[in-house]
């Protein structure tokens, strides 16, 4: 495919993508290369914690850049050090890795279990993680995703994953046997259209695996780094995973993620894990101003109160449109739309310089940057009106 301005025949085509070239971003807003603007309510799919391009972390990186950008994961660096530093002093956890990408950072955390299991758990391996989940597109991530559309791809799968159902204690139970190493979960389900499991359920879930000896690993990729109110999700249920992963808003925009574990989790020997850019100074000098921004009491309490908001306003527009619930957690939110309707309003908003997703055809999610403010949820929340009114409309006269 060319358009008189560009060719975009050499990146490999692996997703359906409009003719839209983008050029610059600043907060809340995106512009193409002609100038037109876009209010931005994906964020780079919940990664632009602090929105595009924030003067904190452009600030990090030039000056790291200048400074050391990457000595080799061979050697330690100050950076690293003292990011991993900062997110244990913060977190229930002991000792971190950093990663690339989240499927990374959660082939890690498998590889971690499956380590455990060796080691304390007379080799087991299993890993019971859940129907809808989502972990990521490396061949494990993908196995233990439990993404319908992800079955039959990239057969045969790896081997030692089964899916129990979120908030179904039961169906966990029925899945614990002599080979089960951890339970793995999104407190939120992301992909599958923002199902949260419920803060009782995460409690039983970790009792349960307390009690029969198994790790509890949250994949917080989507849910960390303030996304739901909290520094990391798992707070608001009052729990302590064994293993958490982080992604997405630890970077700020860049490719920065991280595995965290207890210290009884975390039992990696030398040649276990590792990786070329893993810790790299420049990356780290991103996560560590964006941890520094996120984790000021004030700042979550703003995006706790932008949460509210874009929550109240969600509901008074589905009242008004008849829709379905608003479901989900600080500024990860999603509208139930009760018809498959979800690609046609994602695709007439970004003719309308929107940029909303739909991750399943009847639901719109919403993750804005943490630090949108309520004159922005207001011009998204005008916006979709004005779509939903004219798709109303036309539904009528069909
Ligand atoms: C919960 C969750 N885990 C893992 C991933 C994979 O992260 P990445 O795309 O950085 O590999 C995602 C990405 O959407 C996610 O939402």
């Amino acid at each position: 495919m060319t358009t008189a301005m560009h060719s975009f025949d050499a990146l490999m085509d692996i997703t359906a993508r409009p003719e839209i070239v983008f050029v610059r971003g600043e907060g809340s807003y995106l512009w193409d290369d002609k100038g037109k603007r876009y209010l931005d309510f994906i964020q780079g799919w919940a990664v632009n914690c602090l929105g595009h391009s924030p003067p904190a972390v452009a600030q990090a990186l030039a000056e790291q850049a200048q400074r050391l950008i990457s000595p080799s994961p061979a050697y330690y660096n100050d950076v690293s050090l003292r990011l991993a530093a900062a997110l244990v002093e913060r977190s229930c956890f002991d000792q971190v890795f950093f990663a690339n990408s989240g499927a990374e950072a959660n082939e890690g955390a498998i590889k971690l279990a499956r380590k455990y299991g060796a080691r304390h758990s007379g080799g087991a391996f299993e890993i019971i993680t859940f129907e809808g989940g989502f972990h990521g597109r490396t061949l494990a991530t993908m196995s233990a995703s439990g993404k319908k559309a992800f079955e039959p791809l990239f057969e045969p799968k790896v081997p030692g994953f089964r899916k129990a159902r979120l908030n179904d204690l039961d169906s966990v139970k029925a899945l614990i046997n002599d080979n089960t190493v951890a339970v793995m979960l999104e407190p939120i389900q992301g992909e599958a259209g923002v199902w949260p499991a419920s803060d009782q359920f995460l409690q039983e879930l970790r009792a349960l695996t307390s009690e029969r000896g198994l790790l509890l690993i949250a994949d917080e990729i989507q849910t960390g780094m303030g996304r739901t109110g909290k520094l990391f999700h798992y707070e608001h249920a009052g729990i302590e995973p064994d293993i958490m992963t982080l992604g997405k808003g630890i970077g700020g925009g860049v490719p920065l993620a991280a595995l965290l574990a207890t210290e009884k989790a975390s039992c990696f020997e030398h040649g276990d894990q590792g990786g070329t850019f893993n810790g790299n100074a420049l990356m780290c000098a991103a996560g560590f101003a964006v941890l520094d921004e996120v984790s000021k009491p004030e700042f979550l309490k703003s995006a706790v109160e932008a949460g509210l908001f874009l929550e109240s306003e969600l509901q008074r527009l589905s009242a008004r449109h008849g829709l379905g619930e608003v479901r989900g957690r600080g500024l990860l939110l999603a509208l139930d739309l009760k018809l498959p309707v979800g690609a046609g309003i994602a695709a007439q908003a970004l003719q309308d310089g929107l940029l909303l997703n739909s991750p399943q055809p009847d639901a719109l999610r919403f993750m804005p940057a943490l630090n949108v403010t309520r004159g922005e949820i207001s011009e998204m929340i005008e916006g979709l009106d004005a779509i939903l009114t004219k798709a109303g409309a036309a539904r009528r006269v069909a």
